[in-house]
């Protein structure tokens, strides 16, 4: 979707927002799948009620777009526009055991830079790509931990009231791989409290973290990451691969030979390829397990129902 209306355009520049026009989603997932919009950079948090307000008045649809590394996108023209929240410098700013974290940051960059000032408690999310925001709207979590145990305030732009309010760590429900945010809810600042240790002990932490994930997932391939969510008990990889599925591929889409809950695209996987493979790997695991496998990766897709 093309932003066309000049009374949108002229009053962007006065809320330091950037339009970026006709950008393929493509570049910015790391599926390197999604087609093309214009993209809105947002400099000052602040501005964005007021930004949203404006597309609204307009009747723009619009997203938010993370770091894109848990999406997929469809292809073609995109029927909404996409805002991106600008990364910050440092983004994240230390009192005692707190961390003061501006969502838009990378994950693993926050988690490096609070362990090398003696701050751990997150070392299992050093692999897990993408920024502080998308890590706490999934409640993003490895190895035994997940970000939501650390949250003790949060500044969010809420759809419901459609202002900036600032939310006690309690007050969000965080499960496994969800958590209570509405879809149009906006992260834009966190405070975590972590665990007060020595950098050497973290690194080791971090270390073993990496081996483990290294030694087991696809890292260096274009991914989302898990496909699936793991039903209760049981792991979905292991379901995969049990069916003899590694390899399996429609078109471009390929489940990965070294992670089977890892969909990769090889080459010119399309959107719909992507979905003809998790469509296809679903039935197969309902039809040998009687399971009902839920998408882990967030789907941006208009031709289907309950889509986020
Ligand atoms: N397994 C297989 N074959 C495979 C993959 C896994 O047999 O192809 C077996 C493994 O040998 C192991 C078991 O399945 O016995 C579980 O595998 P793994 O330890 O790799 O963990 P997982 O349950 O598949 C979860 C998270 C990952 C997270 C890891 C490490 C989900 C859906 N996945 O994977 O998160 O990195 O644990 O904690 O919760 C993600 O969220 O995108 C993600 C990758």
């Amino acid at each position: 979707m093309r932003i066309e209306n000049p009374q949108i355009a002229s009053a962007l520049p006065e809320m330091g927002v950037e339009l970026h026009s006709g950008v393929a989603l493509a570049t910015l997932t790391s599926l390197r799948i999604g087609g093309t919009t214009d993209l809105l950079l947002v400099r000052d948090h602040k501005h964005l009620p007021q930004l949203i307000r404006l597309l609204d008045g307009h009747g723009v649809p619009h997203r938010l777009l993370g770091g894109g590394s848990n999406l997929l996108v469809q292809d073609g023209e995109l029927p909404w526009v996409c805002l991106q929240l600008a990364a910050p410098g440092e983004g994240v700013r230390l009192e005692g055991n707190k961390a003061y974290v501006d969502c838009a940051a990378d994950l693993g960059h926050t988690v490096t830079f609070c362990a090398k000032r003696d701050l751990g408690g997150m070392e299992g999310l050093i692999g897990v790509p993408g920024t502080v925001g998308g890590a706490l709207r999934m409640n993003a979590g490895a190895y035994g931990m997940q970000i939501g145990a650390y949250v003790r305030e949060i500044d969010v732009y809420r759809e419901a009231t459609r202002s900036i309010e600032t939310l006690r760590g309690a007050e969000i429900r965080f499960e496994y791989r969800h958590t209570s945010f509405a879809p149009g809810d906006i992260m834009l600042a966190v405070r975590l409290e972590l665990i007060s240790k020595p950098y050497a002990e973290i690194l080791q932490g971090i270390r073993i973290c990496n081996e483990k994930r290294r030694s087991s997932q696809p890292l260096n391939q274009r991914s989302a990451g898990c496909i699936f969510k793991n039903p209760p008990g049981l792991s979905t990889g292991r379901m995969i691969d049990g069916l003899g599925l590694k390899g399996f591929r429609v078109g471009d889409a390929m489940v990965s030979d070294r992670h089977a809950n890892f969909f990769i695209n090889t080459g010119r996987a399309t959107c719909a390829d992507m979905l003809a493979l998790m469509a296809e790997v679903r039935e197969r695991v309902r039809a040998a397990h009687g399971v009902e496998l839920e998408e882990e990766v967030i789907v941006w897709n208009d031709e289907r129902k309950g889509h986020m």
